[in-house]
């Protein structure tokens, strides 16, 4: 019998404004005068069949709208960093989109501090450590994420790096490249989504021009048997989000998930939840999903829960990366 003590993680693709479970949004609309297209939570809850990655977007745009105050995104990472210590989390590295946020004339300071103070809360309720990774959003003019680079100069001391997120096929990597040229040149990490439904071509660029150090998705990057073996020769990470790829139809079912096939050809993986309010599952969830669909053994558990330490950036804190890494080798999974 598998343990039911949650795997000791790190959760490294984990967008918060998907976090933003229903009742909260009700409650927030409610707080803050806003009018939501849904009657109530359980209708909500019916619009959650998508189509492709697009149908979940522009549900997850107009939901964002009842986030206004900076209390308002401190309440939601707060309930998010509850659930994710409950499911096992140690270190989270959260993504937020601040485009979605500066063009509804929400100030990027409010989202900022709003969401460090749930972090800090977080660190003294729960032992968790977490970083802040502003994303920009790739349906959008290069220009808008320069401008919106600038707008970050301010917090820098609260963002660890940058990552690219929203529409991905049409919108490659390369639109990006003076963007994160700078970043880099502001001692930003870079990450970015790639290979979720775009070509593996994109994935190559995001290494190539981008220079980024991990891969948000990288799912379509095993349909390339060459670009499969560079990402096990230079061990990039792979934040993988089972339930995401399947609400979202990038994969038919659980079962044809190719995590397993993944992890045998030696790619560095790890399992996360993206947008858990809007997928079906947080993070054990995901875990116990693949667990019990793809057969995954003890050591594969092990192996996804020790590359997710692995690959955070905790190069700052490197005593606690190995503090966590030695949970995980004392951890029964079954
Ligand atoms: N923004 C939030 N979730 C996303 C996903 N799965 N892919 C791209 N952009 C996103
Ligand atoms: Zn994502």
């Amino acid at each position: 019998m598998p343990s039911s003590v949650p795997v000791p993680k790190a959760e490294l693709h984990l967008h918060i404004e998907g976090t933003l479970e229903p009742e909260l949004a009700f409650a927030l609309a409610a707080r803050n005068g806003v009018t939501l297209s849904h009657d109530d939570e359980l209708a909500l809850r019916h619009a959650y069949a998508f189509e492709d990655l697009q149908s979940f977007l522009n549900l997850y745009y107009e939901l964002m709208a009842v986030l206004r105050t900076e209390r308002d995104f401190e309440e939601l990472a707060g309930a998010y960093l509850e659930r994710a210590a409950a499911q096992g989390v140690r270190h989270a590295e959260i993504f937020f989109d601040p485009q979605a946020h500066t063009a509804r004339g929400v100030p990027f300071a409010t989202v900022v501090h709003g969401l460090h103070r749930a972090l800090e809360s977080a660190r003294e309720r729960y032992g968790m450590s977490s970083r802040l990774i502003m994303c920009f959003l790739r349906d959008q003019p290069a220009e808008s994420a320069l401008a919106t680079l600038a707008e970050a100069e301010p917090f820098l001391g609260l963002i660890t790096g940058v990552g690219l997120d929203s529409a991905e096929v049409g919108n490659p990597p390369a639109k990006f490249r003076e963007v994160y040229e700078k970043a880099a040149a502001l001692g930003l990490r870079r990450v970015a989504h790639a290979g979720e439904e775009g070509p593996p071509q994109y994935v190559t660029e995001a290494l190539d021009v981008l220079g980024v150090e991990r891969i948000d998705h990288g799912l379509r990057a095993f349909e390339d048997a060459g670009l499969t073996a560079r990402l096990v020769r230079e061990g990039v990470p792979l934040t993988l989000c089972p339930l995401s790829n399947v609400r979202l139809r990038t994969v038919d079912t659980l079962a044809e998930h190719p995590l397993r096939a993944m992890l045998a050809a030696g790619l560095k993986c790890t399992v996360n939840s993206d947008d858990p309010s809007y997928f079906g599952g947080y993070v054990e969830d995901n875990f116990r999903a693949v667990r019990e669909t793809l057969g995954l053994g003890p050591e594969e558990l092990r192996t996804l829960a020790r590359n997710s330490f692995e690959a955070a950036f905790l190069d700052d804190e490197e005593e606690l990366r190995a503090r966590y890494l030695a949970e995980v080798e004392a951890h029964d999974f079954g």
